[in-house]
């Protein structure tokens, strides 16, 4: 006989395993179904958390070598221990992943290994890891299959030579010259881990700029510091095909308005030119379920497919963030157990996690200035914060934007070392509706780099005291 749930989640990551431990705590009956073999998803087994791991130690790798001298620390010749790197990642990784089985059991949410497909509405089967099938029935069912990498047609992905991000995190010898396809999150990220240990790092991005969800004022500080790290940008460029001999790559770019075309050579190449939804084998016909060109799963308002299937994280629309799948997840639980969930996108932050690092909330400039919504900016940089300047961590700024006549918070957007903890305050200053003087009138610490943050609050009324 059939299992009865009131919840079948298909996937484990963090739209799946936060929407599994919410319904556990609600009560609920809930199984969660993962077919990787480990709990986590993209992020935590090839994502957020081993690209941290390896961004952490590349950076204090390079701070060894050229920061720590001056500090008046003698470290003596400072060599990369890449086995060891990569240990200490998997460590990391390893560690989580067993967290979320103890909170699946500490909540009562049972675990299946393996892949799940749905039949009809309150039917899901699962083809087990360990050999055979098994029919859950259920209330509801909840999808939360995440993404995977796009891809580009006639490039092969073979994770050794040519990487997406899975490779990226693995390779076992820092390549002498390394080409990313695509100056986005991952291109920054992965591109600043393997210049730090020493490759020779070409960044091809079709548009004529990095970063484009980004401030255009943040993303131009950005690009003029990463080239000073020694990374390349080849903007404007497209890549037509990468050609494999034996020992090399051979990448073909051209510029993307027409032009001569040219040959990079590389060891690697690291494909980062998006994400799109997986939804293979997933049986969303067999409730009516839809998909748009792109393959993002079709939700009306709260998360609904269709009456008792819900859907959550990268798979639908939003920002494929971890944090945001988070929200979704948890919103979904809260609505099936009856309470409300509800999750604003645009108060959704994103960080890239770079030295300096990158941080925003709400509207851009851009965007402010498209939609004709007049605003006000206060801007103040970390050369003038007392923090930043003992450290010696004095790159970037924070700018604040706010409503013209209401001075109402619309946007932060932030470039410096630590900014993505400083983001935090803004978002749940503007979850609370507050203005610019909300911030600007609030005591922050003395000395912190969320000063900064204080400052450039008061420069929106034009009171910033510290420049
Ligand atoms: P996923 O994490 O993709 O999880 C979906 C899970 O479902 C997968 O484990 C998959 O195996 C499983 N699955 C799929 N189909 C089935 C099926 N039929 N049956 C059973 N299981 C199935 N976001 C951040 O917020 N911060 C970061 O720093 C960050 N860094 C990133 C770095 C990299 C290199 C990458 C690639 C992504 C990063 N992200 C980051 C994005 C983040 O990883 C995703 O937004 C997040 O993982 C989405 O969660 P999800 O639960 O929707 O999907
Ligand atoms: P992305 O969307 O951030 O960037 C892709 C870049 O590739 C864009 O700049 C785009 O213009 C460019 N591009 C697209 N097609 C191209 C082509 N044919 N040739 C050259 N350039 C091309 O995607 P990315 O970096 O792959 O990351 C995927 C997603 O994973 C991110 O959007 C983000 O949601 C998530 N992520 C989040 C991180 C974080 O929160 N710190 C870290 C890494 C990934």
């Amino acid at each position: 006989m059939a299992d009865m749930y009131d919840v079948v989640i298909i996937g484990g990551g963090p739209g799946g395993y936060n929407c599994a431990i919410r319904a556990g705590q609600l009560g609920l009956k809930v199984v969660c179904i993962e077919y990787r073999g480990k709990l986590g998803g993209t992020c935590l087994n090839v994502g957020c958390i081993p690209s941290k791991a390896l961004l952490h130690a590349s950076h204090l790798f390079d701070a060894a070598q050229n920061e720590f001298a001056g500090l008046g620390i003698k470290t003596g010749k400072v060599e990369l221990d890449l086995t060891q790197m990569m240990a200490q990642k998997a460590d990391a990784v390893e560690g989580l992943t067993k967290g979320i089985e103890f909170l699946f059991k500490k909540n009562k949410v049972d675990y299946l290994k393996g892949r799940g497909k749905i039949l009809g509405p309150g039917k899901v089967e699962v083809e087990l890891l360990e050999g055979g099938k098994q029919v859950l029935e259920t209330r509801h069912i909840v999808i939360a299959t995440g993404s995977e990498p796009a891809t580009l047609p006639g490039i092969e992905i073979d994770e050794e030579r040519i990487v997406s991000n899975v490779g990226a995190l693995s390779l076992k010898a820092v390549p002498k010259k390394l080409v990313l396809i695509g100056a986005g999150v991952i291109g920054l990220e992965m591109g600043s881990v393997w210049a730090r240990l020493g490759s020779e790092v070409t960044v091809v991005e079709y548009l004529d700029r990095i970063l484009p969800p980004a401030d255009a004022e943040v993303a131009k500080d950005a690009e003029r510091i990463f080239k000073k790290q020694g990374l390349t940008f080849k903007l404007g460029t497209k890549v037509t095909g990468v050609e494999k001999t034996k020992t090399k790559l051979k990448v073909n770019i051209e510029p993307a308005k027409g032009g001569d075309a040219e040959a990079l050579d590389a060891d690697v190449v690291i494909v980062a030119i998006g994400r799109k939804p997986y939804t293979e084998g997933l049986g969303l016909e067999t409730v009516g379920g839809k998909t748009d060109k792109r393959g993002v799963i079709e939700v009306t308002g709260h998360f609904k497919v269709a009456e008792g299937v819900w859907a959550v994280g990268d798979c639908i629309p939003g920002p494929m963030l971890a944090h945001k799948a988070e929200d979704d997840g948890t919103a979904v639980a809260e609505l099936i157990a009856g309470k409300a969930g509800h999750v604003d996108y645009n108060l959704v932050p994103s960080v890239v996690y770079t030295n300096p690092e990158m941080a925003w909330v709400g509207k851009n400039e851009e965007e402010l200035k498209a939609a004709g919504i007049e605003y006000v900016k206060g801007k103040f940089p970390f050369m003038a914060n007392s923090r930043a300047r003992t450290n010696h961590e004095t790159l970037g700024f924070v700018k604040i934007l706010a409503e013209k006549g209401t001075d109402k918070i619309l946007g932060a957007h932030m470039i410096g070392t630590g900014v993505g903890e400083m983001i935090a305050e803004v978002v749940i200053a503007m979850e609370f509706g507050a203005s610019s003087e909300d911030i600007a009138r609030s005591s922050h610490a003395h000395p912190t780099l969320s000063e900064a943050v204080r400052q450039a609050a008061m420069a929106v009324e034009g009171w910033a005291m510290q420049m």
